[in-house]
């Protein structure tokens, strides 16, 4: 008996410490911003545009908004942008102190678009630009955006707008703010006064010296029934309603041991959602870095205010909409609508206003290998020849926190890691590289250069009293870099320089990790909100989600400078902020070795994609708990196809380097390593058309697909671009997947087995299998001759896989550079279109700007799909003429395609050329 208890009790402990504590995190109702704002009723909006202060003016129209109800004024301001996109931000005219506006988000934004008032009268006005419009009312104010004569988005239609003025605390009641407009504001008549001047949670108090300040409102998406983006959540793509839910959280935060399908805000937050519909897809950018919460309606409702009539929805007959409501606990509402009408249309117009990433070194789409911890040099040196030895390509080896001396970043543990260059030499000779961790808060120890330098300058954090902020984080006491300072990022980027950070050189990278930040002993084991940034004068509220982001962009800056400007660098930070992709990509932090995490993977990667971060993924594995070899076979297997791909560990798991499995599951590691390998081409050059165009690389089904409307809600599939379809087996114990296919020709990248679409369809797939099909219509370059390294690749033969599409076509692209410096920006790269018509494959520079001297070239042409056996195959160019080609012909059958193998077209690929099949 006390044996069976001790068991249930251990499973209950297993259970427990599984699961994350939600304690440790507020709930809506635990935040008293966010329950004022669930709290407002729709259809009573007090908000009316006062028609007479209207002003245009070359940038744009501005007018004063009044709360009829505290009698306060508002500013109203409408930018129309280039690229059908409106930025509509509301804030207080004459508020006791000013409010924050975020500055570190936008690289954009600022081009406007000709534009018109018409129909200007009591009601409102229409304000047109492009081919697009805005139609205001005026009381109660309501913003209808139009791309062309359809209504996209509508800001305020359900009357959810609230603007919590600044005002002055008197003891007992609150007083309204001075000011002539305002001589006779009351206050909105709250209650729920709880919390309004001081808040509580889990013993920390947040003093709000300045009170109330939050701003919110309701933005509709006319149409649709399917919303996406606002990571981080561990949840599904298309976003859930959160009528009986909590809403969606945004505030960065280390949650321990997180769990799947659910709101609760994670380590980074883009405030960025996404729309689509069959014939529409739009985007709103709330641009606010305080802590946000969103809640999602589907609408027809009959209890809300319909956004095109402004009566109460009678129900059925409206059109559906997404209702959603924001709310973020101060700054302003400063609101982008970006109008589409195509996907890609969408990713383009928000990378104009937060950039796009940057093209990343190629090292860094290759496999990377991490755990908590290698332990020494001689750690290091075994797993380095391991991989060779094993035949397993990988490209960087990472150094966790016991690395350093204390936990002193930019340090070494001087016994474990004596010689740091030449174990980093014994890497790069084999051509990898290092990333070292360097995490934002700085061991309080006046004999560490890093904290005295900074402490003496006065460049931490301070409290709310003036004093610096002392945190606990790894080392200990701790303090924090005050990002804010400009100083404080100068300093810390300068450490970079080769000569301070010692033992590191230009092949070290870096790892940004707990700079949400994490703060073990504070509220939310986050940073105090009233804790102070003295750089730009500001509470630790306003900027807390763009903390991580500044910290990682300073960590690009100090790349840059130590090879002065020359070479790319590559930073993966854990928290985030809209804009975080033009300097690092991003990984979903500390999941567990379970089908659920590796199931989750798939969506939330997705969710980050459509919000601009598309250099993402996941711990390989899980980081908590020990996979067991199918587990890890699968995690590699989806990795293998996701953009970043590191495997991670726990300090307390099992060593898991693929050697210590048994044969097969090495064997199936080494072969889907293999795979990431040959598909490096199509990745590097999906990552350049990201940086020109925004297209994220991994790609939900629906921005290929965006007729299709039973591709609007799969979580476990991707494309990578447009031309591969995977579909990661994400079940314990399944030796099958079902596929959906969208429309189109598929073909099985390994056994040439074809599939049409629209289509379901169960496929077997053994351990070893991943399910992952070419398009038909697609071409796709790969390098074969996978080495340890990608770097030992460069000057590699190419093979371009052409799979025809029922009209016998395909197309695609080819980006080629030197793979790690910002050469590529002066001309030195090559970018080829290839094409498949009639029989003739064409390769042609598409852009004639680029010129780049690579040694590789054409080893192999294979065309999947062709019906019949060619009589001959010829290439032409102008460097070797006309020349007859060798090749084999596999026949298809009802099942499988027909193959075509071209051998040895042996023609440089920088040329232009030309291999007609007869
Ligand atoms: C938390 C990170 O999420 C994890 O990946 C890392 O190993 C530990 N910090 C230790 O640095």
């Amino acid at each position: 008996m006390a044996r069976l208890q001790r068991l249930l009790l251990s499973a209950a402990l297993v259970v427990l410490v599984c699961a994350v504590d939600r304690n440790n995190f507020k709930t809506c109702d635990q935040s008293s911003f966010c329950r004022r704002h669930r709290a407002v009723r729709p259809g009573e909006s007090p908000y009316v545009v006062l028609g007479s202060t209207l002003s245009i003016t070359d940038e744009g129209v501005f007018g004063d908004l009044l709360n009829e109800k505290t009698r306060v004024f508002f500013t109203l301001e409408l930018y129309p942008l280039k690229d059908a996109t409106l930025r509509i931000k509301i804030n207080e005219k004459n508020p006791i102190k000013q409010r924050f506006e975020e500055p570190y988000a936008l690289v954009g934004g600022s081009q406007t678009e000709q534009f018109e008032v018409v129909d200007r009268s009591e009601e409102g006005f229409t304000l047109k630009f492009g081919s697009s419009h805005a139609v205001v009312k005026a009381k109660p104010l309501k913003i209808d955006v139009y791309s062309g004569d359809t209504l996209v988005v509508s800001a305020n239609a359900r009357g959810l707008l609230k603007f919590e003025h600044y005002r002055n605390k008197l003891e007992g009641e609150p007083q309204a703010p001075e000011g002539e407009e305002e001589a006779n504001a009351v206050l909105e008549d709250e209650e729920d006064t709880n919390g309004l001047w001081e808040e509580t949670f889990k013993g920390h108090t947040d003093s709000k010296p300045h009170g109330p300040a939050s701003v919110g409102m309701d933005i509709s998406f006319v149409n649709s029934k399917h919303v996406y983006g606002i990571p981080e959540h561990a949840d599904s793509l298309s976003l859930k309603e959160t009528t009986s839910t909590e809403p969606y959280r945004l505030y960065n935060l280390d949650v321990f041991e997180y769990e799947v399908d659910n709101p609760m805000a994670l380590y980074g937050s883009v405030p960025v959602m996404v729309s689509h519909t069959p014939k529409h897809t739009s985007a709103i950018f709330w641009h606010n870095a305080a802590e946000t919460w969103v809640d999602i309606k589907k609408l027809p409702d009959r209890n809300v205010v319909s956004s095109i009539t402004g009566f109460f929805s009678g129900g059925d007959s409206d059109p559906p909409q997404m209702s959603t409501h924001w709310s973020s606990e101060s700054g302003i509402i400063d609101l982008f609508v970006m109008l589409g009408p195509r996907p890609l249309d969408v990713f383009r117009q928000y990378g104009l206003l937060t950039g796009n990433t940057n093209l990343p070194p190629l090292f860094s789409l290759g496999y990377h290998q991490c755990r908590w911890n290698y332990n020494d040099e001689e750690d290091v040196r075994q797993v380095n020849e391991n991989f060779d030895q094993h035949d397993l390509p990988m490209d960087v080896l990472w150094l966790d926190i016991e690395h350093t001396d204390g936990k002193r970043y930019f340090t070494w543990d001087t016994h474990k890691f004596s010689n740091p260059l030449e174990m980093t030499a014994n890497l790069t000779a084999r051509g990898r590289k290092l990333v070292t961790i360097i995490d934002p808060h700085i061991k309080r120890d006046s004999n560490y250069f890093f904290y005295k330098e900074n402490h003496d300058r006065d460049l931490f954090v301070h409290t709310k009293d003036g004093s610096e902020f002392d945190g606990w984080c790894w080392p200990g006491s701790s303090s924090y870099l005050d990002l804010t300072n400009p100083e404080a990022r100068n300093h810390y980027s300068d450490t970079y320089m080769l000569d301070r950070y010692k033992g590191s050189t230009l092949d070290t990278f870096t790892w940004n990790d707990m700079n949400e930040p994490s703060v073990f002993n504070g509220p939310e084991i986050t940073m105090q909100k009233d804790n102070v940034h003295p750089g730009l004068g500001v509470e630790h509220r306003e900027i807390h989600n763009v903390y991580g982001m500044l910290f990682h962009q300073s960590t690009y800056e100090g790349q840059l400078r130590r090879s002065e400007g020359r070479l790319r660098p590559f930073i993966l930070t854990r928290a985030f902020y809209a804009g975080s992709q033009r300097s690092a990509a991003v990984w979903t932090g500390d999941n567990t070795a379970d089908w659920n995490h590796l199931r989750i993977s798939e969506p939330m990667l997705l969710a980050h994609s459509v919000t601009g971060i598309t250099h993402i993924g996941a711990d390989v594995g899980g980081f908590f708990g020990n996979p067991d070899a199918y587990l890890l076979t699968r995690w590699y297997q989806a990795a293998a196809f996701q953009p970043f791909m590191r495997a991670h560990a726990h300090l307390d798991t099992k060593r898991r380097e693929p050697w210590l499995f048994d044969a097969e599951t090495l064997s199936i590691i080494r072969n889907t390593l293999r795979h990431r390998y040959q598909y490096l081409p199509l990745w590097y050059t999906l990552f350049y058309e990201n940086e020109l165009t925004g297209a994220p690389p991994m790609r939900p089904l629906w921005v290929e697909f965006p007729e299709d409307e039973t591709s609007f809600d799969v979580d476990y599939e991707h494309l990578v671009g447009s031309a591969l379809l995977v579909r990661p087996v994400v079940t314990e114990g399944s030796n099958t997947a079902s596929v959906y296919f969208p429309p189109g020709v598929w073909y099985d990248v390994i056994d040439l087995t074809k599939y049409t679409g629209p289509s379901s369809t169960t496929v077997s797939a053994p351990r070893d299998k991943i399910p992952v099909y070419q398009r038909g219509g697609s071409i796709i370059p790969r390098k074969d001759r996978v080495r340890r390294a990608s770097s030992l690749m460069r000057e590699d033969p190419y093979t371009l896989v052409v799979a025809l599409d029922a009209q016998d076509k395909a197309q695609g692209t080819l980006y080629i550079d030197d793979e790690h410096t910002f050469d590529y920006r002066q001309g030195k790269f090559l970018y080829m279109g290839l094409s498949y018509e009639k029989g003739v494959l064409t390769s042609h520079r598409l852009d004639p700007s680029g010129i780049y001297e690579t040694g590789s070239w054409l080893e192999r042409v294979i065309i999947i799909g062709l019906d019949k056996r060619p009589a001959k195959v010829t290439l032409n160019s102008a460097s070797q003429g006309t020349q007859v080609l060798e090749s084999s012909y596999e026949n298809g059958s009802s099942v499988h395609a027909g193959r075509l193998t071209i051998r040895k077209p042996g023609i440089s690929i920088k040329e232009d050329f030309t291999i007609t099949i007869q």
